[in-house]
């Protein structure tokens, strides 16, 4: 198996400051990726450059909050491009608001617009901005983060759950716009993860995971993993995919 099979390859990856954007930005250095990592906070991002740079990969931090609307997104992508040296090979949308369960009727009209406009609109944008780029060179791989909670519905998580269903159409929309172009457009479906954050809520998902058939949460190496695979050559004519990885909750 070739250890380096991103080398040469340069990438962006939307909330890469923690969780799993931050094991995925690893990740893709580690399979000799050139990482733009990016997120509201300086510190931790630096953290995550220095982690990847300290075990021999390539990466660099672009400071950015896409809660600023269109134009933060239109200074990322350019700022992310110059960063990588030019070029952008690979897009990860990650970034995402996550939102606590609750009744639709409680839901607010500021939550449903910062959840819809980090998680759908800044995506759609990024796309937009990235994709023609890699579609002229007839090379590119884009690869979205979507959810169970896109795929299942459930009782409090209706916000969440439609803005990652949006994260799978578009997902399927652009690999039909950009895969004859040469650009592979493909996602993955988590379950729950085991994030620094989801660890401080493991009491609450305990109950969440009896449903699971393999009963835990995946770790961030193991849907990191799926990614960087789906970036890379291996994954040469994966268009449109969007994988499940929940332990078998999708597919019982
Ligand atoms: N965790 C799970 O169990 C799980 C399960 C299924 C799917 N997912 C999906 O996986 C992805 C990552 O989730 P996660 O749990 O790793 O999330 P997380 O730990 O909350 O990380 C979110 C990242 O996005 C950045 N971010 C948040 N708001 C931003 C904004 N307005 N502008 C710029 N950056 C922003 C954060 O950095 P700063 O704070 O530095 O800005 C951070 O790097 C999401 O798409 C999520 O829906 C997660």
């Amino acid at each position: 198996m070739n250890p380096s099979p991103l080398s040469g390859r340069t990438a962006l990856v939307t909330g890469s400051t923690s969780g799993l954007g931050a094991g995925i930005a690893v990740a893709l250095a580690r399979a000799g990726g050139h990482v733009v990592v990016t997120g509201r906070t300086r510190t931790r991002g630096q953290q995550v450059v220095d982690r990847i740079q300290s075990s021999g990969g390539s990466a660099a931090f672009v400071a950015v909050d896409f809660s600023a609307g269109a134009a933060a997104v239109r200074e990322l992508a350019s700022a992310a491009t110059r960063a990588a040296g030019g070029r952008l090979d690979i897009l990860v949308n990650n970034v995402a608001t996550l939102i606590q369960p609750a009744p639709t009727a409680d839901v607010t009209d500021d939550q449903i617009t910062d959840a819809f406009g980090v998680s759908v609109i800044t995506p759609f944008l990024l796309t937009g901005l990235l994709a023609p780029a890699m579609a002229q060179r007839g090379d590119g791989a884009i690869v979205n983060i979507g959810s169970i909670a896109g795929i299942n519905g459930a009782a409090g998580s209706a916000l969440y759950g439609a803005t990652k269903a949006s994260v799978h159409l578009l997902t399927k929309a652009w690999a039909a716009e950009y895969g004859p172009s040469g650009v592979r457009v493909n996602a993955v479906a988590p379950g729950p993860i085991a994030t620094e954050r989801n660890e401080e809520f493991a009491h609450g998902i305990a109950p969440i995971l009896q449903r699971i058939p393999s009963h835990r949460m995946s770790t961030v190496d193991e849907v990191a993993s799926v990614v960087t695979f789906l970036a890379g050559p291996g994954a040469g004519n994966v268009h449109g995919a969007i994988w499940s990885i929940d332990g078998g909750t999708t597919a019982v």
